[in-house]
């Protein structure tokens, strides 16, 4: 509401309980309202758990994070890109070389191959959907990201999913979606099914793949990765989106 609109419903109370005692006015009170924070813009923040927060908000708080050991070797902390009103979020693991040095995920060739896949199925992070990692700093010699990594950057992926609101989360490889689902099974059992989850308070209906970096070091992958995206694709169209399209 903003202010002006407070203030009139603020007098229109004044002169209601003026009639209620019988009809007489005091002089009209000041009121100094201020204007709500918008709850729909990337820019201006949205209500997340009574907090105002905002995809910029939890760029700046990544970047200022100390809670783990990838801090120390980061250059750059890797928040995540793409629209506010997503179809999809993409989850992959962790910022690689690349994208420690600019900033972005999924920038180098596994990115690339990324950007292709979503294309092949009309996404985009430039119009559709939001690229996000599990972890928000690279880990050293790209290991694996550890659990307790995970566990203290997981409130910024909570944060993104609960402003995103996206209709469908996509896991690129076996760390985002054993995670996500909070499975040890390898990525080859996970994959290809769809699954609601819980991603800190919001839910969605969640389909994991192979990571780009698998498909480059193994082409056998390739198919069955077609075949999850060609799944993600059909549950899209199901749910309305792409129906100008068809
Ligand atoms: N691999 C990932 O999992 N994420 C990136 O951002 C880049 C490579």
């Amino acid at each position: 509401m903003t202010a002006n609109e407070k203030t009139s419903v603020a007098r229109l109370l004044d002169l209601a309980s003026a009639v209620a005692s019988g009809g007489y006015m005091e002089a009209p009170a000041e009121y100094a309202f201020a204007d709500d924070a918008e709850t729909d813009s990337f820019h201006a923040g949205a209500v997340d758990n009574g907090i105002v927060d905002s995809l910029d908000q939890i760029a700046a708080d990544a970047r200022a994070c100390a809670a783990c050991r990838l801090a120390q070797g980061r250059k750059n902390a890797v928040p995540g890109e793409g629209p506010d009103r997503p179809f999809v979020m993409v989850i992959g693991e962790g910022p690689g070389a690349d994208e420690d040095a600019s900033g972005r995920p999924f920038v180098g060739k596994a990115g690339q191959l990324l950007d292709k896949m979503l294309g092949a199925i009309g996404l985009s992070r430039q119009t559709n959907c939001y690229i996000a990692n599990v972890v928000k700093c690279r880990p050293p010699e790209n290991r694996n990201p550890q659990p307790d990594e995970i566990a203290a950057c997981a409130p910024f992926l909570e944060r993104q999913a609960r402003l995103l609101r996206p209709a469908f989360i996509l896991c690129a490889g076996k760390v985002a979606a054993g995670t996500l689902l909070r499975s040890q099974a390898g990525i080859g059992q996970l994959r290809g099914k769809i699954t609601e989850i819980d991603l800190g308070g919001f839910t969605a209906p969640l389909l994991a793949t192979y990571h780009p970096s698998a498909l480059l070091r193994d082409e056998n992958l390739k198919r069955p990765a077609w075949e999850d995206l060609k799944t993600l694709r059909s549950a899209l169209e199901r749910a309305g989106f792409f129906a100008e399209e068809n």
